[in-house]
């Protein structure tokens, strides 16, 4: 009787019989250099867009206080009736929290990835310092501004780092006298000048590596590309820098 002869043979190794656990595709595209670079620029520009409008609202502050308080009040009512008050606020906030975060980790983790990858030096002596100068700055630029977002929130936001009103009490919705107030503290506006410069450095080697990291970066566009970013960066401080500037100098007050 001709007997049955069974396998019980495994898998060759090295043969595609095992199924990886498939990821979710933006997470597969995020691990690589070039999802965290597209993280960086899309997040950036989200930022970007943040920074100025911020210091084009901010600019009511020259039209007096009742201007630059009703245009925070403006921004609680967004949406309303449709949202409740505040809602639509908080979700931009929440989306400024996010971006801030992603900005953050895949700044971090492409610098991880960087030390790791690089067995051999850029070819090209002239990039190399380029690169190394640009993330150099960023590293340390980006740090202090962290640190200047944190304090500022602390200042005009929660209000625990301001010099509170006559009654002891820092009433958030009166924004117009807590900028003065704060403002008029000498060191303060020192740092807010500082602060708002690194930002600018920040902002420009920012903007002018966006177009870098989503690919867009053929040579011929380099003066614009330049110009743009000089453009950006420029707007953004000289008005942020005005407002420390117009207090000190009794201009606004
Ligand atoms: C001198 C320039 C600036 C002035 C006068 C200014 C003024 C203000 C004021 C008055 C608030 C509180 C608004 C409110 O609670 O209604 C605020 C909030 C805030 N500022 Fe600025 N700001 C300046 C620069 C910046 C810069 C450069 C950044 C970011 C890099 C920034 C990020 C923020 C953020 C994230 C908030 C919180 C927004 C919110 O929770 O609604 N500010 N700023």
């Amino acid at each position: 009787m001709a007997q049955v002869v069974t396998s019980h043979r495994g898998p060759v190794t090295g043969t595609a019989t095992h199924q990886r656990k498939k990821r979710p595709f933006l997470l597969d595209l995020y691990s690589t250099a070039v999802g965290k670079k597209y993280v960086m620029g899309l997040t950036g520009i989200a930022m970007m867009g943040f920074v100025l409008f911020h210091m084009i609202g901010n600019l009511k502050m020259y039209l007096g206080a009742t201007h630059l308080d009703e245009y925070a009040e403006f921004l609680k009512q967004l949406l309303v009736p449709i949202a409740p008050e505040g809602v639509v606020l908080w979700l931009l906030r929440g989306g400024l929290i996010t971006f801030l975060f992603l900005h953050l980790h895949a700044a971090w983790s492409l610098t991880r990835l960087n030390r790791h990858a690089r067995p051999v030096k850029y070819q090209s002596k002239r990039d190399y310092q380029i690169a190394n100068f640009a993330s150099r700055t960023m590293r340390w630029s980006g740090m202090i501004v962290l640190a200047f977002i944190i304090w500022h929130l602390s200042d005009l936001t929660f209000g625990v780092a301001n010099t509170v009103g006559t009654d002891g009490v820092f009433v958030k919705a009166e924004v117009y006298n807590n900028v003065v107030r704060s403002f008029q503290r000498v060191p303060v506006s020192i740092f807010y000048v500082v602060a708002n410069i690194l930002l600018g450095i920040h902002l420009f080697h920012g903007t002018w590596s966006i177009f870098q990291s989503l690919g867009w970066n053929n040579p011929r566009f380099n003066n614009w590309r330049r110009g743009f970013a000089t453009g950006f960066a420029a707007i953004v401080v000289l008005g942020n820098v005005s407002f420390p500037i117009a207090v000190m100098a009794g201009i606004v007050g």
